[in-house]
């Protein structure tokens, strides 16, 4: 058994330890293998290619978990909304509005669509020895849909919540929708071979009350749900990024085996209040580890030293960016490897 599932299973003093974004440009053995590929999609369906960069970061830094490489936006791609990734911009979709687009929307297709992800999770979970464990993943609902409606980043979202707001029946479908497919999705990964799942609500923390409840907590329950139904063993880690005051509510409701705070998030605050619920993972400042190795090590140091006596995964508040300096990557893996003495 890894570290990384004894720890979900609750126990404490094991420090397992992986990064968000560990797979990716920060390394050049990423950036070698990205060059060579037609496009960011055709990659994510490329078995070999991805489990190779899933493989890259745990042979540098030892981490206890590999994430499966792969996009959250793959589900709008099998559902037929066209997508492609454009270097310094991000993902770009065709954005969609209507009632008539989310219904042009093709369930049926995920499964053949999706299958090089899950041939990928196999190829990975086969090379991994059984001390390390396979997290595989989704987008969650709300953070997926809100690429799918505006089409593009943003800093606010405005198109999705209006729509949100205006049509909440259509954006109620479009929800439902997601839901089915991310139950489907994640199942198919854990029968693949991947041990635990995460799901990311990136954007979780833009919503007010009322709509967290409908668009956050409400699609996260329903997925833990159908998730545990088939597979109850295999441990959820929820990401709601930016939910602040929120999580109490979040937590309440949902019952996931693990909970993750982003760089915002008081980890003295989140013990005390979270702790005795679920394992809570977390939050080292991305932008702290690209910055500054010295300091990243020392706030690395605090970190375990106050969650000891707690099962916890240490990990990033947010991904990597790509500037981070693999030496301090590799100074702070070191140190928390060392703290287990
Ligand atoms: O190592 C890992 O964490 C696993 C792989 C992974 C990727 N994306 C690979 C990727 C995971 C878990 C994701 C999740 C993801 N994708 C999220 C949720 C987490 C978060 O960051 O908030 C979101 C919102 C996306 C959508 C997405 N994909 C964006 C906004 C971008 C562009 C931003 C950027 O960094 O360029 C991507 C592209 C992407 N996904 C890259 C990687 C390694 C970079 C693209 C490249 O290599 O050209």
């Amino acid at each position: 058994m890894s570290r990384f599932i004894n720890c979900l299973q609750g126990k404490k003093k094991l420090s397992p330890f992986w990064f968000m974004r560990q797979a990716g440009r920060y390394l050049p053995e990423y950036r070698e293998i990205r060059s060579r590929q037609k496009d960011f999609l055709s990659f994510c369906y490329s078995p070999e290619a991805a489990k190779e960069v899933t493989m890259q970061p745990l042979r540098r830094f030892d981490m206890d978990a590999a994430i499966l490489f792969s996009d959250i936006l793959v589900i709008p791609d099998a559902l037929g909304q066209p997508l492609r990734y454009e270097d310094g911009q991000g993902p770009l979709l065709e954005a969609i509005s209507t009632q008539a687009e989310i219904d042009r929307l093709d369930e049926s297709r995920i499964e053949k669509h999706l299958a090089p992800v899950f041939e990928a999770v196999h190829l990975i979970r086969n090379e991994l020895t059984k001390d390390k464990a396979l997290i595989g993943f989704a987008g969650a609902p709300w953070t997926v849909a809100c690429y799918m409606i505006e089409g593009k980043g943003s800093k606010d979202f405005a198109q999705v919540r209006k729509l949100a707001y205006a049509d909440e029946a259509a954006f109620q479908s479009l929800v439902d929708k997601l839901v089915r497919c991310t139950v489907t999705y994640l199942s198919k990964q854990i029968e693949a071979g991947a041990d635990a799942v995460q799901m990311f609500d990136s954007w979780a923390g833009i919503l007010p009350e009322g709509e967290f409840a409908k668009w956050v907590i409400k699609p996260t329950q329903q997925i833990i749900q159908g998730v545990k139904a088939r597979y109850p063993h295999i441990p959820f880690i929820a990401f709601p990024r930016g939910a602040s005051l929120l999580l109490h509510s979040f937590l309440d409701a949902c019952k996931t085996d693990a909970m993750g705070l982003d760089t915002s998030v008081p980890m003295s605050w989140a013990k005390e209040q979270f702790s005795k619920r679920t394992v809570l993972q977390g939050n080292l400042d991305p932008l702290l580890i690209a910055s500054d190795k010295q300091k990243a090590v020392d706030e690395t140091k605090r970190l375990l030293e106050l969650m000891q006596d707690t099962a916890f995964i240490f990990n990033l508040g947010h991904g990597f960016i790509p500037q981070t300096p693999i030496e301090n990557v590799q100074a702070v893996s070191e140190t928390i490897i060392g703290y287990r003495g």
